[in-house]
C-alpha cells in the first residue's frame, strides 16, 4: 500500500490536514477521513455528479479530483454552506417544488445549482438545464428541480 503524505486545504473556512494515498479522491478524503458525507459516491467514475462540491470557487468532480492536487486550495460542500442565502433559497425551492425525492443527487445538485446563481443571478430555463446538465436524477424527471433553480433565482432578485 502507498504511503500517505499529509495535505493541507481549506475545507468550509477551516484549515484541516489530513494523511491521504497519492492516489486517494478528493470524495474519498471528504467522505472516509474527514466525514463530511453530502458528497455522494454514485458512478465514481465522473458521470453522475452525485460527488459535486466546489473548489476554488468552482465545481468539480469529487470523484475525479486527486486530495493531493487540492493542496492549499479552497473547498467548499454543502455542509459549509448552511449560512448562505442562495444555497438556502434553493434549499427551500427544492423542497416546496419536490426536487428532493431519494435525495440523493441532492448534494451534488445543489453545489451546481448555487455556483451557477452566483454567477448568473437570474438564469433562463434553458441556461439552468444546461448548467445542470451533468447532475444525473433518477427520481424526479428534472422539471422539479429546475422549477426550483429558477423559483430560487426569482426570490432572491426581489
Ligand atoms: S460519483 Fe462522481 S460523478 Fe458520479
Ligand atoms: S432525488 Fe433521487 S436521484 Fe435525484
Amino acid at each position: 500500500m502507498a504511503k500517505k503524505m499529509l495535505h493541507s486545504l481549506t475545507l468550509n473556512g477551516e484549515e484541516v490536514e489530513v494523511a491521504s494515498a497519492p492516489d486517494a479522491t478528493l470524495l474519498e478524503t471528504l467522505r472516509e477521513d474527514l466525514r463530511v458525507l453530502s458528497s455522494k459516491r454514485g458512478c465514481n467514475q465522473g458521470v453522475c455528479g452525485a460527488c459535486t462540491v466546489i473548489v476554488d470557487g468552482k465545481p468539480v468532480r469529487a470523484c475525479l479530483t486527486l486530495t493531493a492536487r487540492c493542496e492549499g486550495r479552497d473547498v467548499r460542500t454543502v455542509e459549509g454552506l448552511s449560512q448562505d442565502p442562495i444555497l438556502a433559497a434553493l434549499q427551500r425551492h427544492m423542497v416546496a417544488e419536490g426536487g428532493v425525492q431519494c435525495g440523493f443527487c441532492t448534494g451534488g445538485m445543489l453545489m451546481s445549482a448555487r455556483n451557477l446563481l452566483a454567477e448568473i443571478p437570474v438564469p433562463d430555463r434553458e441556461t439552468v438545464k444546461s448548467a445542470l446538465s451533468g447532475n444525473i436524477c433518477r427520481c424526479t424527471g428534472y422539471h422539479m428541480i429546475v422549477d426550483a433553480v429558477c423559483g430560487a433565482a426569482r426570490e432572491l432578485a426581489q
